[in-house]
C-alpha cells in the first residue's frame, strides 16, 4: 500500500506513539483487504461507546490515546441518558464508567452527540463523500440514501481514522464494489415499519451481493433507515439501492437475478410474539419528523404502560415543543443512548417496538423477548387504547 511522506514519517512514529498506532490499524486493515492508499475521509462516527460493550478495557485504550482528530468526529449512543440516567434504572457504578468514557471521547476531540442517527443532526456526509462510519444504520443510511461512501468501521479503525484523517481506499469506497448484483421485488403497498419487517427478512437472503429494491409504493426517508437498519442487523448489508429512488440506483446496469418477497411474507414478522411490558420507539434514533409524528399521535392521551423513546439530546433540545407533547403523555424521552445499547432494558420481559433492527437485536443482546408492530399500534399498546 502507498504511504505518502508524511503517512510514512506518522507510521515510523514521529508524531508519536498514538498516531502511529492509529496508522498501523489503518494500513494493517488496508493490506488485508487490497487498498491501494489511504483517502481523506471527510467525517467519522465512532462505536464502541457503551461501558457495557467496552468495558474497562475499553476505557483504558481510549484514556491512554494522545491525539485530536483531524476531522469531524461523533459519538455513537452509550449505555445511558448521560444525564437522566437515573429515570432508566442505571446504577451509579456504571454511571461513573459510562461518563468517564465520554470525557475520554471528549478530549480527543470527539462529539458526544451520541447518535446513530448523525445525519438528523450535523452536516456530516453528502454525495460522493467518503467516511469511516461505524454503526450499521447510519453506514447502510450514509451509503444507500446519501450516496456517501464508508465502509462499516469498527470501534478502532473508526478512532484510527477520526485522529489521522484517512481511511483505507477498498470496499465500498471503490465504484466496483457498488453494482447491484440481486433485485428484490417487493410485493403490497408497504408503509411506515413494512420497511423494517422487509429488512428484516431480506438481510438474509442478500448474503454477499448487493441488492436493488422494487417496491410499489416509493418509500421516504425515514421508511429507508428502516429498512437498511433491519437489513444491516440480519444480513451485514451495508449498501442497497432502490430503483428511481436512491441517488446511485441508475448509475449501474441492472442485475441478472431477482428474488420477490412476498406480502404474506411481511406480515408474517409481525405476528405477536409477546405481551409487552415495555414498547421502545427510536431504534435507529428518531429524526424530527417522527418526533412530531409521534407528539400527535400522544396528544390528550396518557400512557398506561412504560413507553420510552429515543433520540439525540441536540434534536430533544432543538423540538421542545414536541418533546413536552410527549412526555406530557408519560411517555420517556431518552437521549444518548437506545433500548439495545443499554442495560436498562434488561428488566423488561417483553418489549414492543417498531423497528426491524430492535426485533433482531433486543432478544440477541437484552435477552427480552421482542414483538413487532406499527407506530400507531405501539402507541395504542402504551395507552391501552384496543388494537
Ligand atoms: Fe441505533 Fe441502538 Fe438501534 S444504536 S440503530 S438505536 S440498536
Amino acid at each position: 500500500m502507498y504511504l505518502t511522506m508524511d503517512e510514512e514519517k506518522i507510521y515510523g512514529g514521529e508524531s508519536g506513539e498514538t498516531l502511529a498506532t492509529c496508522m498501523e490499524i489503518l494500513v494493517t486493515l488496508g493490506e488485508i483487504y487490497g487498498a491501494d492508499r489511504l483517502i481523506p475521509v471527510r467525517s467519522v462516527q465512532v462505536a464502541g461507546v457503551s461501558y457495557r460493550t467496552i468495558g474497562d478495557a475499553g476505557l483504558k485504550w481510549i484514556r491512554d490515546l494522545k491525539a485530536e482528530t483531524r476531522v469531524p468526529a461523533i459519538l455513537n449512543p452509550a449505555g445511558m441518558d448521560l444525564k437522566d440516567w437515573k429515570k432508566m434504572g442505571i446504577n451509579e457504578d456504571f454511571a461513573e464508567r459510562q461518563l468517564e468514557i465520554i470525557q475520554a471521547y471528549e478530549r480527543l476531540g470527539v462529539r458526544p452527540e451520541c447518535t446513530c442517527a448523525p445525519y438528523h443532526v450535523c452536516r456530516v456526509a453528502g454525495f460522493r463523500d467518503h467516511l469511516a462510519w461505524s454503526e450499521s444504520s447510519a453506514v447502510s443510511f450514509a451509503n444507500s440514501v446519501i450516496g456517501a461512501r464508508t465502509n462499516r468501521e469498527g470501534a478502532p479503525s473508526a478512532l484510527a481514522a477520526a485522529l489521522i484523517g484517512k481511511t483505507p481506499n477498498y470496499g465500498l469506497h471503490l465504484d466496483e464494489n457498488r453494482i447491484p448484483t440481486l433485485t428484490i421485488k417487493v410485493d403490497g403497498k408497504l408503509e411506515g415499519s413494512d420497511f423494517g419487517a422487509v429488512g428484516h427478512i431480506a438481510g438474509p437472503l442478500v448474503k454477499n451481493e448487493t441488492p436493488i429494491f422494487e417496491f410499489e409504493v416509493k418509500p421516504t426517508p425515514i421508511e429507508l433507515k428502516q429498512l437498511g437498519a433491519a437489513m444491516a442487523a440480519t444480513g451485514s448489508v451495508a449498501l442497497y439501492h432502490v430503483k428511481k429512488l436512491t441517488p446511485e440506483s441508475g448509475l449501474y446496469p441492472e442485475p441478472v437475478e431477482a428474488i420477490t418477497i412476498e406480502w404474506s411474507e411481511i406480515k408474517e414478522v409481525y405476528d405477536c410474539r409477546c405481551e409487552p411490558d415495555l414498547i421502545a420507539i427510536g431504534c435507529p434514533h428518531i429524526g424530527p419528523e417522527e418526533l412530531s409524528r409521534l407528539a400527535k399521535l400522544l396528544k390528550d392521551k396518557q400512557v398506561k404502560k412504560e413507553l420510552w423513546i429515543f433520540t439525540s439530546r441536540r434534536l430533544a433540545k432543538q423540538h421542545k415543543e414536541e418533546v413536552n407533547q410527549i412526555t406530557k403523555s408519560g411517555a420517556k424521552i431518552f437521549c444518548d443512548t437506545c433500548m439495545v445499547v443499554s442495560p436498562a432494558s434488561e428488566r423488561f420481559r417483553c418489549m414492543m417496538v417498531n423497528s426491524g433492527k430492535a426485533l433482531n437485536y433486543v432478544p440477541k443482546i437484552c435477552g427480552v423477548q421482542c414483538t413487532l408492530g406499527t407506530t400507531e399500534e405501539c402507541i395504542q399498546k402504551a395507552v391501552g387504547e384496543k388494537r
